[in-house]
């Protein structure tokens, strides 16, 4: 007799299955880097006891001093050795665990074998990747394989674009709520934001825009505002949907509003977000992101100064000669914002909507902390904590998913537990 291996058509059902025969409950992968030193500590001062916890990284002896610096409460954790070049240490960590937890980048040259892994192995995955190329290799390898397995991988756990996914997802709900029809005009608008940058995310951007200087398919594929589909083909035809490219005065919002920096990777995600749920936002959903300048007589001249210099630093760095000279001034790998850049940081995002009904709303999400280090390893931390130990209520999908499909509510609510601010109300004129 021949014995035929199942499908698993629900997570649900595999969950079931594979969940007692992990060693581990997380393993964060890229412990000794920066942001993975802060993930591992947020991991150490709150999962709740009992929960199983590994670093992995490529020296025992760093990962050893990593959790030398962690206390008590991490004495305990295992170590485990793999390098992303060496397949059959990245499988074996896949395998380690119910969920792991990436902060090795770039991702591009460093991340596709470990996704490979888990999504082989049924094992969930998230990362802190803004990099567009490196998801879209992800999904076009690794979507359906980790359907198949009830695997959930996801891109973008962190400041980049939790905020922006989990805001539109309720928004969204609100919106339904009230029976007030489908997401239309939709716009983030940052009003607020303090913190710094770290050297593997400046080599990140860098190792992108070097690919997109390589190659013009790759360059369009990066500028489509539907880069992350699911189905390219199926997705509207809303005319424009460029981010902004300078500063303007929006009368929709009466302010002077530039680009964000952020919008070209984020915007991909809540439009992937949208069409995984099957346009549940809506047909007509028109997505953007903004930085606010407010109103005064100086806005646009603010707005103008600070969006030139960060065009200048970005052209600084795209090209060869220009980034060996600004090289010196800027943080290594392993290098990023001070203590107190990260303790005095915060960020406050509002996220304006119009519904096919007329009706409004707005999101307002906020939080303590610089938001690509402190907030985001309070947000890839939850999302890791989320992924092994919340599975029955998280959505029944599996694949290369978004926060907001993989995760939902259950991480909005997770989130606002452990400080940060995400609210949704009706706006009366
Ligand atoms: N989305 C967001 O909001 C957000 C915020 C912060 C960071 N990020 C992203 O997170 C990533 C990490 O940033 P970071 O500042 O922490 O960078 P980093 O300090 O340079 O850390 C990179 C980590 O990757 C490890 N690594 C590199 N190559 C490896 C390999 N072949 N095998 C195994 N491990 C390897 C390094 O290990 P060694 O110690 O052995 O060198 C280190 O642990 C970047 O891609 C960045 O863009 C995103």
């Amino acid at each position: 007799m021949t014995s035929r291996a199942p499908v698993f058509t629900s997570p649900f059902l595999y969950d079931e299955l594979m969940s007692e025969d992990r060693e581990l409950d997380v393993v964060v992968f890229g412990a000794t880097g920066f942001v993975g030193r802060l993930v591992a500590a947020y991991l150490a001062g709150h999962a709740p006891e009992g929960v199983r916890i590994g670093l992995a990284g490529r020296s025992e002896q760093r990962l050893a001093e990593v959790r030398g610096r962690l206390g008590a409460a991490a004495s305990a954790w295992p170590l485990l050795v793999a390098d992303s070049a060496d397949r059959a240490s990245v499988a074996e960590l896949a395998r380690a665990a119910r969920m792991v937890v990436s902060t090795v980048g770039p991702y591009r040259s460093q991340g596709l074998a470990l996704v490979e892994a888990c999504a082989a192995a049924g094992t969930c995955y998230a990362d802190l990747t803004g990099e567009v190329l490196f998801i879209r290799d992800s999904i076009d390898r690794c979507h359906e394989l980790a359907a198949g397995t009830g695997a959930r991988i996801v891109h973008c756990c962190g400041f980049d674009s939790i905020p922006s996914d989990l805001g539109v997802l309720l928004l969204h709900q609100a919106a339904r709520a009230d029976d007030a029809g489908d997401l239309q005009d939709t716009t983030l608008v940052v009003t607020a934001l303090k913190g710094g940058i770290s050297g593997g995310t400046l080599a990140s951007g860098m190792g992108q825009w070097d690919e997109m200087r390589a190659s013009a398919q790759r360059r369009r594929q990066v500028e489509d505002p539907y880069a992350l589909s699911p189905d390219r083909a199926a997705e509207p035809d809303l005319g424009g949907e460029r981010d902004l490219d300078w500063v303007h005065h929006d009368s929709d919002l009466r302010m002077w509003t530039g680009p964000f920096l952020m919008a070209g990777i984020n915007t991909r995600v809540v439009r992937r977000s949208n069409a995984l749920q099957g346009w549940a936002y809506g047909r007509q959903f028109r997505y953007r992101e903004v930085t606010g300048f407010g109103t005064s007589p100086a806005a646009p001249l603010l707005g103008g100064a600070i969006t030139a210099g960060l065009k200048a630093l970005q052209a600084g760095l795209v090209f060869g000669p220009s980034r060996t000279l600004l090289a010196p001034l800027l943080p290594r790998p392993g290098q990023g914002p001070s203590d107190k850049t990260r303790r005095t940081g915060f960020f406050r995002i509002e996220i304006h909507t119009r519904t096919a009904t007329g009706a409004r709303y707005l999101a307002t999400i906020a939080a303590h902390g610089d938001p690509g280090y402190a907030a985001t390893s309070v947000m890839l931390g939850e999302t890791a904590l989320c992924l092994a130990l919340d599975r029955d209520r998280l959505p029944g999908r599996a694949g290369v998913l978004t926060p907001a499909t993989a995760m939902g509510t259950t991480l909005a609510d997770r989130l606002i537990t452990a400080g940060h601010t995400l609210t949704t109300q009706p706006v009366t004129q």
